[in-house]
């Protein structure tokens, strides 16, 4: 295990799957490093090449690295309490944003929180390639986050995400730190994957 537990927190597959995938994970403690803007310049161009429903491209992320302090303290107390316990060490922290009318013909599309995730996913698995962690919340205040970060009518906040390099353990307090060296556990195939009509054994 190394000393940010990354080896211990390795899903512990059934079948074979990308290394990325198995790698990728939610921490809590992040190191003191800062993301430089090039990198996180990588991690945005990977969100930007999701697909997206009628490639509407629906995502926004309202982002602020910790150096600009109050930025970043503006989105911080966008937090959950519990979460900006440890969310206030991350190098950056982002509030995704979904518009929820396509650009096409101002009707509702009813895609646009699954292709926010879908971005997100994009950034989280450039981000695992890199070695950086991203850790995505929705335990933030979606009013205050509307209000405080100015985002327009129309856009509906979607998840808070904390990026930053890995950091140790040890820094976090008990209660997070039990969370932490949790053991990730996932429901089986059979539960969610049906042949041809839903409940059917596969
Ligand atoms: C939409 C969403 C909301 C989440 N909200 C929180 C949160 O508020 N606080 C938190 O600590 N983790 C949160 N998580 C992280 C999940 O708990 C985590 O992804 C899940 O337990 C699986 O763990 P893993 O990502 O390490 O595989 C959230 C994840 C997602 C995708």
């Amino acid at each position: 295990m190394t000393t940010d537990g990354t080896d211990l927190k390795l899903a512990e597959t059934n079948h074979d799957i990308h290394e990325l995938l198995r790698r990728r994970w939610s921490p809590r403690a992040f190191a003191d490093r800062e993301i430089s803007g090039s990198t996180m310049s990588s991690l945005l161009e990977a969100a930007r090449w999701a697909p997206s429903c009628f490639n509407e491209q629906p995502w926004s992320f309202v982002l602020a690295h910790r150096g600009d302090v109050v930025a970043f303290d503006r989105l911080l107390t966008c937090l959950a309490g519990v979460n900006q316990v440890w969310a206030r060490r991350a190098a950056a922290l982002m509030i995704t944003v979904a518009k929820l009318a396509f650009d096409r013909n101002e009707k509702p599309n009813r895609h646009a929180f699954h292709d926010v995730g879908l971005a997100m996913e994009n950034f989280s698995i450039q981000a695992t390639a890199m070695g950086i962690a991203v850790h995505q919340m929705g335990g933030f205040d979606v009013a205050r986050s509307k209000d405080v970060l100015g985002i327009p009518d129309g856009h509906e906040p979607v998840t808070a995400v904390a990026v930053g390099y890995p950091g140790d353990p040890e820094t976090l307090d008990k209660k997070t730190r039990t969370s932490e060296l949790a053991v990730r556990i996932r429901r089986p195939i059979a539960e969610f994957a049906f042949a041809g009509g839903w409940g059917r054994l596969l």
